[in-house]
């Protein structure tokens, strides 16, 4: 739970308190889950099974649309970043089910966690690492003045475009106006990433091989995200 002496965390780590059978199992599972402190150079040999690539979810809130991911593509590792312990917590209790008997093996061997803040992890990260990134309904901070609390920045960028392998897509979505023209901006001029889109369908309509985040079906602005879908060149 280390952090980076320029980072600064302005979310919540925690909410309601754990259940005592949830603590149990997060207190439990979680080392094992857990980055290791030394990454190897190869992020593929995290994984207890086969992989042939290394999927990155930064802010993966309760962990659905990382555990749909991992189900529908076994033969990805999947890394999720997320410092809020109770969507850990959620994340574990899905990647666990089947040894509780509550479901099937399906991604339980290929998920990793790094439960702190992203900007912890990038810098750790190899090289032309991730072959996709998800950044799904990031925290708008939409007040002017915290808007350099977000996510998305100059320095954030460059770590995206050192850890992405050419070729990676990186996916944004939010429904926040000013949060997706932010983005645009500062992704469009980043020399290492183009803006996929030809056309209105490309970033009005949610991705077809993701399902609407928890975030995402409270629909809490009322507005329809867009989802951009940015390529590293
Ligand atoms: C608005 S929520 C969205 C959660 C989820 N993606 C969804 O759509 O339901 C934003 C999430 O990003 C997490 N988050 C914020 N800053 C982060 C950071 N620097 N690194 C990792 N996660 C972060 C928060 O803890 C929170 O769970």
């Amino acid at each position: 739970m280390s952090q980076g002496p320029d980072v600064r965390f302005y979310g919540r780590r925690k909410g309601h308190e754990l259940k005592p059978a949830r603590q149990r199992l997060v207190t439990e599972a979680l080392p094992f889950l857990r980055l290791p402190e030394a990454l190897p150079s190869d992020l593929r040999t995290l994984f207890a099974r086969p992989v042939r690539d290394v999927w990155l979810e930064i802010g993966f809130g309760a962990g659905e649309h990382l555990i749909h991911q991992a189900r529908a593509h076994l033969d990805i590792g999947f890394i999720g970043a997320e410092p809020y312990i109770n969507g850990i917590g959620a994340l574990i209790a899905a990647v666990t089910a089947p040894l509780n008997g509550e479901g099937n093996a399906r991604g339980i061997e290929t998920v990793r966690i790094h439960d702190d803040d992203a900007r912890t992890l990038l810098p750790r990260l190899p090289d032309a690492s991730i072959g996709r990134l998800f950044v799904l309904f990031p925290d708008p901070w939409h007040k002017a003045r915290h808007n350099k609390r977000r996510l998305i920045s100059a320095e954030t960028l460059d770590e995206f475009a050192r850890i992405l392998a050419p070729g990676a897509e990186f996916r944004f979505a939010s429904d926040d106006d000013g949060y997706v023209r932010w983005t645009l901006a500062r992704v469009t001029r980043h020399p290492a990433f183009v803006w996929t889109a030809k056309g209105p369908s490309d970033w009005r309509n949610r991705w077809e091989d993701a399902i609407a985040t928890r975030y995402e079906v409270k629909n809490i602005t009322g507005r329809k995200p867009a989802y951009l879908t940015f390529r590293r060149l």
